[in-house]
């Protein structure tokens, strides 16, 4: 395996408060959001439109101050924009003017690190994710699901201990969503702490360690479950009797506080 170093790190939500200032009123997006993510650990967090999933992405990585509360990366509180991050987009947000290999190049590029290894890393991550040969294309000559792939390279080049993921396949079709949860896996190698955003259940339980369930907004944490499957994981998880039982506890735990309707979708969709 290629790559400089194993390190990921922790990061330990304390009471985080986020509440927006509308024209006309405060929206409180995040309420009393306490949370340890173990160093290494896949997390994911599942959640209905709104309940501060994204907000809670933006507080982690510096981008935005919580209004309450702290949050720690590997004890160190975070007061800005921490930089030993890559963050995937539910767009792929790639650089439509630079070719696949500098869109995957930023980071590096930004963190000055040494361009040669760098430029061998890029090429290393585009052979592994089907893209060999197309490093001097542009953005507009691939499909979504190869742009997102791109997007997953770019995160992935500096070898980022945390790597920060708001429902990154979401705009994909359903098969190309799988094969991108596979190219995941495949990269990832553990070599991250990886705190992964989705409005799917399923996805959330084939990926993850564990899976935090969020309430509507405010946001709150319901319940963080344990998904238990063994590591490597392929798609083939998905046929474990275990995946279909973690689903099913979390699927419950959303039906008994009435965020899934089993036959009355219109009423589900209220409120978007
Ligand atoms: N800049 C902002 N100003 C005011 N309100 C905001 C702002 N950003 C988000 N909000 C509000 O905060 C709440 C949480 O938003 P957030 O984007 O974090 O939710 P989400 O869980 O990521 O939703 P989705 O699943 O639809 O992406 C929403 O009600 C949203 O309207
Ligand atoms: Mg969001």
């Amino acid at each position: 395996m290629s790559g400089p170093r194993q390190l990921t790190v922790s990061v330990a939500v304390e009471d985080v408060h986020k509440a927006y200032h509308g024209r006309a009123q405060q929206i409180v997006a995040l309420e009393s959001i306490t949370m340890t993510v173990r160093s290494g650990e896949f997390l994911a967090v599942v959640g209905p439109s709104g309940c501060g999933k994204s907000t809670l992405l933006m507080l982690i990585a510096g981008l935005l101050p919580p209004t309450r509360g702290a949050i720690a990366i590997d004890g160190r509180p975070v007061a800005g924009p921490y930089t030993d991050v890559g963050i995937v987009f539910q767009r792929d947000v790639l650089f439509e003017w630079r070719t696949i290999l500098g869109n995957v190049l930023l980071p590096a590029e930004i963190k000055r690190l040494s361009l040669p290894a760098s430029r061998e890393r890029a090429l290393h991550l585009l052979d592994e994710v089907g893209l060999a040969g197309f490093e001097d294309r542009y953005p507009y000559e691939l499909s979504g699901g190869m742009r997102q792939r791109v997007a997953l390279c770019r995160a992935l080049i500096h070898d980022p201990p945390l790597l920060l993921m708001d429902e990154p396949f979401a705009a994909l079709d359903a098969f190309t969503r799988e094969e991108m949860g596979a190219y995941l896996l495949r990269l990832w190698h553990e070599r991250s702490t990886v705190i992964f955003v989705t409005h799917s259940i399923e996805e959330a339980v084939a990926l993850a360690d564990r899976v935090v369930v969020m309430s509507p907004r405010p946001g709150r944490i319901v319940e963080a479950v344990d998904v238990g499957l063994p590591r490597p994981r392929g798609l083939d998880v998905k046929e474990d009797r275990r995946f279909h039982d973690v689903v099913h506890t979390i699927r419950e735990l959303f039906k008994a506080r009435g965020m899934l309707w089993e036959k009355t979708p219109e009423i589900a969709g209220r409120g978007r």
